[in-house]
């Protein structure tokens, strides 16, 4: 079975193409800016313009035409309307015009889902650290829970947020891992986990104040700033495998892509006999082929809707959705 998977849920718009468990094609394009600061209804704009050239790709990879499809997935929940609208509606048209099933999947759950399926893992823990979301996330009766999660921002945008007061534009991940490579030299800055939470807004206006001080390179601080808030994501993915009595770890989410994060969970599962498994970097971020695997398996149990039914919903929580297909 073929199924189309599209994402929507923020900067970037998505085509993923999967056929059971293979994935046949996974393009995107990506919303970015030089100074950084994303407007919603710039994003929607953007994936109007983009959308048909990147379906027509998608299609082109996996060398198949629209009529080959069997389901049309998209990204319902959670995210910003202005974009989770535009990928709603191709999907809905797809639907329609060809008489596919339709199936809207949430998004955090995707990315788990995606990540359990290429590490072959069976019931493993989620450290989902993405721009919009940083949560510990574990199946548990019926329904994936959220064992942690940030209490004000999520981890990539406070990253990105101190990128931009530093002027280097969106994403900021990317350079203030290359900036961090180049120091060894931490600088104390506030820790902030509250039981299996963490926050990052007191952090940001450490950091902003020392910035503008003058006092520290930019180096030291993106190093500190990495090491800081990645030991807090460690010790509370830690506590969830301790907690749940579970012995996997999957990442997922866009700051997974950063290597000393991904190092970091490496030594703590390995410390603690636990399997650490983190996909390559295009099922990290945004991206379609999640969004078509996810449709996939819940349509094999009976989730796929009515286009009437399709609304997106921009709020709703990873605990929300009742887990049928597992
Ligand atoms: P979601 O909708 O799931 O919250 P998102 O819309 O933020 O996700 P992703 O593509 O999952 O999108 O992640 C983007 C974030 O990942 C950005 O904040 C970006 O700075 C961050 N990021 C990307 N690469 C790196 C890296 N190497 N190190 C740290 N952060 C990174
Ligand atoms: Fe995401």
């Amino acid at each position: 079975m073929i199924s189309l998977g599209i994402e929507s849920t923020a900067h970037t718009f998505g085509v993923g193409i999967v056929k059971d468990s293979e994935v046949l094609a996974n393009v995107r394009d990506l919303y970015t800016t030089e100074k950084g600061g994303l407007i919603p209804v710039k994003l929607g704009e953007h994936h109007v313009e983009v959308c048909d050239k990147v379906l027509s790709q998608a299609l082109e990879k996996a060398k198949l035409s629209i009529k080959d499809i069997d389901i049309v997935s998209f990204s319902i929940a959670p995210g910003l309307a202005h974009s989770l609208k535009v990928g709603a509606t191709v999907a809905r048209t797809i639907s329609l015009v060809h008489k596919k099933p339709l199936v809207g999947v949430n998004h955090a759950i995707a990315h788990l889902e995606i990540g359990r399926m290429l590490s072959k893992s069976n019931d493993p823990i989620l450290l989902y650290a993405s721009g919009a979301n940083t949560q510990v996330i574990a199946y548990d009766g019926g329904k994936y829970r959220v064992f942690g999660e940030t209490l004000d921002n999520g981890v990539g945008n406070f990253i990105d947020s101190f990128a931009r007061e530093a002027g280097l534009g969106f994403p900021g991940g990317p350079k203030i891992e290359q900036l961090a490579l180049k120091s060894k030299n931490y600088i104390e800055l506030p820790y902030s986990v509250k039981g299996m939470d963490v926050s990052f807004g007191g952090l940001l206006t450490n950091l902003t104040t020392k910035l503008k001080s003058g006092k520290y390179s930019l180096e030291d601080l993106s190093f500190s700033t990495q090491e800081t808030v990645f030991a807090m994501l460690v010790e509370v993915s830690e506590r969830a495998l301790a907690h749940c009595e579970k012995d996997e770890l999957v990442l997922g989410g866009g700051v997974a892509c950063n290597k000393r994060l991904q190092e970091m969970c490496r030594l703590m599962c390995e410390a603690r006999g636990a399997k650490f498994y983190c996909p390559e970097n295009q099922f990290l971020v945004d991206n379609g082929a999640m969004i078509a695997y996810l449709g996939l398996i819940m349509h094999k149990t009976g989730n796929s809707a009515q286009v009437r039914d399709s609304k997106i919903r921009p709020y709703e929580r990873t605990d929300d959705v009742v887990v049928n297909w597992r």
